[in-house]
């Protein structure tokens, strides 16, 4: 019989459960660097999208991000002290766009759980490129605080909105957002938002094979019919992103199975991208009554032209969705006692890791399986770092 001692131990552990990712620290450069605003990384690409987190929690449970019996009862969301501070996102969203950003998006988690937020969008609406322009300013929301804070996100600066809705009838988008919570109040959202001036809207809608692939003809009926151009509907493919939603490429619908079923009632033409390295293909309903996009990262992985940068809640930066870990910015903002660390420094440390970026996760992807399984290095959740 074997004894205690020679027995192989294999430690016990749920790969599904999320891991705290790792953090990369940003030497402090000696220097500051003038923004130019023309930083370009190792594939040329510039940078011009930031994408903020604001909270890592979210109400929401959709199986595709938050799957329920992943982030239960006892998981762990971040402690107060660790979220940057509305000051702190503002300063480096002011650096970043001196050094090139012109579009700020808010996400989460859920962005509107985050306590006053408005007073941070009257902060980031302040911003001013260095041509004296405003900034993008936009927000990705499950629409479920929506009608109740529509106005007020208006009124402090916000110019559009992204709700993601990922179907209209309620047995189906119960199932995906796995907490009961109906539809009738996603689009009453949706409205509220809509009288209220915030528009564009965009409507995202991620995509799984057999479980809500009947939706999206209703989706595209109900959008064109009530909104036309007001609303844009986008089809979204079924991403790997994360360790925890269980991903399998069988139940992705390629985004052209998806626009073979569109085109068998409407009649589309593909329109040209308005902005350079754009998420979406866009394709407009031949009589002009609005369009739709189709965001296809893993059948037409789009990092050719990838310009986005995420900010976590806690202030890491993540060059890449799929990264497995962030740069710690928020290190920078919050230096020992008497080590004050300049905006110029922290625009040459942001160079300097924008320089080096060479992510592309979607198109490697492309040519080889991907693996969450003990073996591959733990990638960052979505939730954490924003959509
Ligand atoms: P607009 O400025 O309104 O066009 O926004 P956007 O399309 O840049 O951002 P949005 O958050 O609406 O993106 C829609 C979805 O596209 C996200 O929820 C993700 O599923 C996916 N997505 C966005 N950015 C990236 C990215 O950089 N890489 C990959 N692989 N997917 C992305
Ligand atoms: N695949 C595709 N999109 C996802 N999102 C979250 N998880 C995934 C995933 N696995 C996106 C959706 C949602 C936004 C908040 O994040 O677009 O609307
Ligand atoms: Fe929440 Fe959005 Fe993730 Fe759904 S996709 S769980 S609404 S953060
Ligand atoms: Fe950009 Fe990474 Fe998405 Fe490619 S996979 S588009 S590099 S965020």
């Amino acid at each position: 019989m074997a004894r205690m001692s020679d027995r192989v131990v294999i430690p016990l552990l749920d790969e599904r459960k999320p891991a705290r990712p790792g953090s990369i620290a940003v030497p402090v450069p000696a220097q500051g660097l003038a923004a130019t605003g023309l930083l370009a990384d190792a594939l040329g690409r510039p940078l011009r999208d930031l994408r903020i987190s604001v909270t890592d929690r979210c109400n929401f449970r959709c199986s595709y991000c938050m799957p329920k019996e992943v982030f239960d009862h006892y998981h762990q969301f971040l402690p107060q002290a660790d979220l940057l501070s509305f000051e702190e996102i503002t300063r480096l969203a002011s650096i970043f766009a001196a050094h090139g950003v012109r579009k700020l998006r808010l996400t989460g988690g859920e962005p509107l759980l985050r306590r006053h937020l408005e007073r941070l969008i009257e902060m980031l609406a302040a911003l001013r490129t260095p041509e004296g322009e405003p900034l993008d300013l936009t927000l990705t929301t499950n629409g479920s605080l929506l009608t109740k804070k529509a106005q007020a996100l208006k009124d402090a600066g916000l110019q559009r909105i992204t709700v993601s809705l990922d179907g209209l009838d309620d047995a189906v988008f119960q199932r995906m957002n796995d907490v009961g919570f109906p539809v009738a109040e996603v689009l009453k959202g949706i409205e509220t938002a809509q009288a209220v001036g915030l528009g564009p809207i965009k409507v995202n809608m991620v995509v799984k094979r057999g479980v809500n692939e009947d939706q999206i003809l209703p989706m595209a009926r109900y959008f064109r019919d009530n909104y036309g151009g007001s609303v844009v509907l986008r089809f979204i493919e079924y991403m790997d992103v994360g360790a925890t939603n269980g991903w399998r490429m069988d139940e992705v619908l390629p985004s052209r199975e998806l626009l073979e079923l569109l085109r068998q009632d409407f009649e589309l033409l593909q329109l040209d991208p308005s902005a350079p390295g754009e998420t979406a293909e866009r394709w407009g309903y031949a009589d002009g009554r609005g369009e739709i996009g189709l965001i296809s990262s893993v059948t037409q992985a789009f990092c050719g032209d990838c310009n986005r940068a995420r900010l976590s809640t806690e202030g890491k930066l993540y060059t890449c969705l799929f990264a497995h870990q962030g740069h710690d910015l928020r290190a920078l903002l919050r230096p020992a006692a008497g080590a004050a660390i300049s905006d110029a420094q922290i625009g040459a440390a942001l160079a300097g890791l924008w320089g080096r970026r060479d992510d592309r996760y979607s198109q490697l992807r492309a040519a080889e399986t991907p693996s969450t399984g003990s073996d591959a290095p733990r990638r960052v959740e979505m939730h954490y770092i924003g959509g």
